[in-house]
């Protein structure tokens, strides 16, 4: 199981170095944070697996406000997280800009997080199926590739998707591609272990709730027993 911690712009280098040091995962789960950029160094010394949120394509050049893979390896990070809804919903990230940054990661010996899932109109137009294969195909299989299914309308909502629904989203992304899935989409201890019990349901993707080490290290725990 896998359990990544996606802080979004929340914490930085003070705070971050706050969490590790409350932060103690149990044995027998991977735990992953993924801080901002500018908390990466903190992240890395406090001893967890760190992600980045993001990664760029190109290995330097200008393109303002990027980050390579390069600087991340330079700094000890071991993945990063492509595609996720807030980057392709107000950064213009499409398929084709995740599938190249996923590649470079790759490139680099980082392991990915690519997130896939539909949006609310998407869903009750009942076009979910059509959404998650077009953003799936896109993704470059990798053995270092695990797939974040988030549906949009869950992510901050405190609308969780229910156990059914995941698992049935989940094994629908297992006939696509050969990689474990995490779903993700206001995680809490509360509802941990019922979603992670799902067959199809590899790990987690946090947000609001791997803010805080205690709430973090309980979606944990509920891992351990799943
Ligand atoms: P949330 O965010 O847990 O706060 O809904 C999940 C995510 O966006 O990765």
């Amino acid at each position: 199981m896998l359990i990544a911690g996606n802080w979004k712009m929340f914490k930085g280098p003070r705070e971050t170095e706050e969490f590790v040091r409350a932060f103690s995962p149990p044995d027998g789960v991977e735990a992953v944070i993924a801080p901002p950029f500018t908390s990466l160094r903190e992240a890395v010394a406090g001893g967890t697996t760190v992600f980045a949120q993001n990664v760029h394509w190109a290995d330097e050049g200008p393109y303002t406000g990027e980050v390579s893979a390069a600087f991340l390896k330079e700094l000890g990070v071991a993945g990063a997280i492509v595609g996720h809804s807030e980057r392709r919903q107000y950064f213009g990230e499409t398929d084709e800009t995740t599938a190249k940054r996923a590649d470079q990661a790759f490139a680099w010996g980082l392991r990915v997080i690519a997130c896939v899932g539909e949006t609310e109109a998407q869903r009750e137009a009942d076009e979910t199926e059509d959404v998650l294969r077009r953003q799936v195909a896109a993704l470059p299989p990798h053995p270092d590739l695990v797939v974040a299914y988030e549906p949009v309308w869950a992510i901050g909502t405190g609308k969780t998707a229910t156990p059914e629904l995941a698992q049935e989203a989940h094994a629908f992304i297992k006939t696509l591609i050969d990689a474990p899935v995490l779903y993700g989409g206001s995680v809490k201890p509360e509802n941990a272990a019922e979603l992670l019990s799902q067959p199809d349901v590899d790990g987690a993707l946090v947000g609001g709730a791997s803010l805080d080490p205690e709430s973090f290290t309980a979606i944990c725990r509920a891992a351990l027993h799943s």
